[in-house]
């Protein structure tokens, strides 16, 4: 400091010093106002805030952080104020607040996906888009029999490829995924894909690996000024998702271009992407019109890696719980038997009649909780959950995982007992409004009935052909690997044998 002195002239030096006090004071009284409106919480440090002591079981660090500091509670991560909120209470008032619909301002992954999908928009976009969405799903098929019809014949297709591995150990993994995959594809690109078609393969093992990658509280995400540079400097796995991302992107590509060689008029609408690219020719004068190709291909992305990966793994689980627990795999089968028998193909509708088969369906939904932290939601203004304050444009977690494995809310919620949904003389399955699985409120899960549909008809199919097993000697252990979705951390490989 004495060097400066004695070279810099005084006044400069003054007005230096005012500077930096200036900006010091004007630092410490935002940091406190920005402190004192959100609600209380950990700290961290300086630019990355409580990022990095995250732990890899993010729902259950969080479930412990709410314990600790309420069922509101805040964090900073990275360039974002987060606020996460848990607690049946509180995330049933939050479902319904008007100002908790938006999502983050930069897309799922900053520096990687440069194009907004309906599902990370917000506010009049969002709701336009998503609305021309569910029409054109639905004109195109979806909740009608046409669908329930291609799901069938999608299941005899893989029903018929378990058996030819003739009771043999199977990776049940990406057989699985093909097959629920086609399902999604039928809606959005109008057809199914072979097992071994290289682009379906392709599209199933970045949707894999992408997610083995990602964590939910990614650097990217949180940190999305500095997302290229990581992305530059090929770290935390995000150029790889990067390339992954790509390929799979020319693949939707190739299917878009395809069916602009349609000439599609109101009749001619097959699918996803005809219903869209129809809807764009109709608005081609709109100015600013979200209705664009960028937006068609990224949509498509969302429906087809949101529609698959979800099933997929969800089915995963009820394997495994059904290997782990066969007095259940034989009760469904009973009810099986006493309802629609082991030779007709399930419907929709048998759902009704079959109690048990549908409570181990919710259980295995609520105890696994795939999605246990829900899609990132954005404050659109200044609001309030539980009295908590939320301010404008904090990035807003619901963890429902803290919902479903509440202890006040469920008996011994570490345990699988589907027993919990039924009601007292066992003849209903009944789903409480705390079983947010696909979310609630404005922004549910639409493909939640299509969901229940795949779920409950493979369920059946698989159980009315096959008993499932491991080697003897195998253990089935429950253990969790959390990422963006929350998976068996070991998928043994599984003995289907025929049921004769
Ligand atoms: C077991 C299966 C599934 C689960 C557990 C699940 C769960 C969820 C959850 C928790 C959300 C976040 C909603 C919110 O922000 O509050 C969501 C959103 C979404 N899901 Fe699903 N989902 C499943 C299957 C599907 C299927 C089959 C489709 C496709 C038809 C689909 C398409 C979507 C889309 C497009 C969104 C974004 C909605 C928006 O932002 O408006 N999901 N899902």
């Amino acid at each position: 400091m004495f060097f400066i002195d004695s070279y810099v002239d005084p006044t400069l030096l003054n007005f230096f010093y005012g500077l930096v006090t200036l900006f010091v004071v004007h630092y410490v009284i935002k940091f406190v106002r920005r402190v004192r409106a959100l609600p209380p919480g950990p700290w961290g440090l300086p630019i990355v805030g409580y990022l990095p002591f995250i732990r890899q079981d993010e729902c259950n660090h969080m479930t412990e952080l709410a314990a600790k500091y309420g069922p509101v509670f805040s964090l900073k991560c990275g360039q974002f104020d987060v606020v996460v909120i848990n607690q049946w209470k509180c995330i049933k008032e939050a479902l319904a607040n008007e100002h908790l619909l938006g999502r983050p301002k930069e897309t799922i992954l900053p520096g990687v996906i440069e194009h907004f999908s309906f599902v990370e928009m917000s506010g009049e976009r969002w709701k336009e888009q998503r609305r021309v969405a569910l029409t054109t799903l639905r004109d195109v098929g979806l909740g009608k029999s046409k669908m329930e019809d291609s799901v069938r014949d999608e299941i005899d297709s893989f029903t018929e490829r378990i058996k030819s591995f003739e009771g043999k150990p199977i990776s049940i993994s990406n057989k699985l995924s093909l097959s629920i995959s086609n399902n999604i594809s039928t809606l959005v690109f109008g057809h199914t894909y072979a097992y071994d078609d290289p682009v379906a393969l392709d599209m199933e093992n970045m949707l894999v690996q992408a997610n083995g990658m990602l964590r939910y509280f990614n650097v990217a995400i949180f940190m999305p000024s500095v997302a290229s540079l990581i992305l530059r400097l090929n770290l935390f796995g995000l150029s790889k998702f990067g390339d992954l991302f790509r390929k799979f992107e020319s693949h939707i590509n190739d299917e878009v271009i395809e069916h602009r060689k349609k000439d599609i008029d109101d009749n001619g609408i097959k699918d996803y992407i005809d219903g869209f690219l129809h809807e764009m020719s109709k608005r081609q004068n709109e100015k600013d019109s979200t209705f664009n190709v960028n937006t068609l291909q990224r949509n498509a992305s969302m429906f087809y890696a949101a529609g698959s990966d979800t099933i997929t793994t969800t089915l995963q689980w009820i394997i495994m719980y059904l290997v782990k627990y066969p007095e259940y795999q034989n009760k469904i089968r009973d009810e099986i038997k006493q309802t629609i028998g082991l030779n007709r193909q399930p419907e929709n509708i048998d759902r009704q009649q079959m109690p048990f088969t549908m409570a181990f369906i919710y259980e295995a939904l609520r105890h696994s909780s795939i999605i246990a932290l829900n899609l990132a939601r954005r404050a659109l203004e200044d609001t309030k959950v539980g009295g908590y304050s939320i301010p404008k444009d904090s990035f807003v977690i619901f963890n429902f995982w803290s919902v479903h494995h509440d202890p006040n809310l469920w008996d011994n919620p570490e345990l699988f007992k589907p027993e919990r949904f039924l009601d007292e003389d066992k003849s209903k399955a009944i789903k409480p409004p705390y079983l947010v699985a696909f979310s609630g409120g404005k922004r549910v899960c639409p493909g939640e009935s299509f969901a229940y549909l795949q779920i409950f008809l493979y369920l059946v199919s698989i159980l009315q052909q096959f008993e499932i097993s491991v080697e003897s000697g195998k253990d089935i252990s429950l253990e969790r690997v959390q990422k963006f979705s929350i998976r068996p951390k070991i998928l043994p490989d599984f003995i289907f044998t025929n049921i004769d």
